[in-house]
């Protein structure tokens, strides 16, 4: 019901100002540390998480420094009008979960429009709508996607990051890099998978029915561009040197 205010509030009291994005931000993060969920909104825990009993604060979030530009879109199509950049940094999805119907929350939150929803899980009928899906969740397409992607972006150096459980094998990432016709190199790090495979697998009624097979993934980072200056990245993000 707090929230509810809030995110009323902002509209009442900010809906021309500026600061409306800002304020969203700092709603949606306030309200992301205490929620009563593993993380993604597929379903709800059946006990409140002690963090939801916590007071709700908004902070300032942090700022980018400088100026800047914000262009929503798909990405297949902005890679081929957007201008020429330093640096380019894509984070695809890696596999068939959308963050539209994982986050389905959040977006309603944001969007505000009271939309029709169904399942327990009351996620947005809009979730079933093809404008809401992407190419980058479908297994067949997404490889040729996104090898069209990292070639077209208009950008000295291109830094993409990937699991080593998505869609597409490193191989075949390094290859899609190699595509833009500069040297790669590649990042692996050791990560804890998200928190959603670590707590097992459970029944409607609560009962634990599979065990977790593992714990650890690999995230990895591809950098292509100038040699010196992705040896460079890589040596400042591995060794720390200052160059
Ligand atoms: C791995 S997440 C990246 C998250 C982001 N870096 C962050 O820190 O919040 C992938 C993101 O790509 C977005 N996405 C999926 N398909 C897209 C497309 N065709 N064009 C642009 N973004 C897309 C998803 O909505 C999701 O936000």
């Amino acid at each position: 019901m707090r929230i509810d205010a809030i995110r009323e509030g902002i509209d009442e009291h900010y809906g021309d100002s500026p600061l409306r994005p800002v304020l969203l931000a700092s709603l949606l993060a306030a309200a992301d540390a205490v929620d009563s969920t593993v993380g993604v909104q597929m379903a709800y825990l059946k006990k409140w998480a002690p963090r939801a009993l916590n007071d709700l604060r908004l902070r300032v979030p942090a700022f980018t420094p400088g100026t800047g530009r914000a262009v929503r879109g798909d990405a297949t199509e902005l890679v081929h009008e957007l201008p020429a950049v330093d640096l380019a940094y894509l984070d695809p999805p890696y596999n068939q979960h959308r963050y539209f119907t994982n986050y389905h929350v959040w977006e309603t939150l944001v969007r505000w429009d009271r939309p029709e929803h169904y399942g327990v899980a009351c996620k947005r009928v809009d979730s079933r709508d093809p404008a809401t899906k992407s190419v980058f969740n479908a297994k067949r397409e997404m490889p040729a996607a996104l090898a069209q992607t990292i070639k077209s972006v208009n950008a000295d150096v291109v830094v993409v990051s990937f699991s080593n459980e998505g869609y597409v094998p490193l191989a075949d990432l390094i290859e899609m890099c190699h595509a833009r016709g500069n040297p790669v190199e590649v990042l692996a790090f050791d990560s804890k998978r998200y928190v959603g495979a670590l707590i097992g697998i459970y029944s409607p009624s609560g009962d634990k029915v599979g065990n977790v097979s593992h714990t650890r993934n690999t995230e990895y980072v591809l950098l292509s561009g100038d040699a010196d200056r992705i040896g460079a990245m890589a040596e400042q993000v591995l060794h720390g040197a200052s160059s």
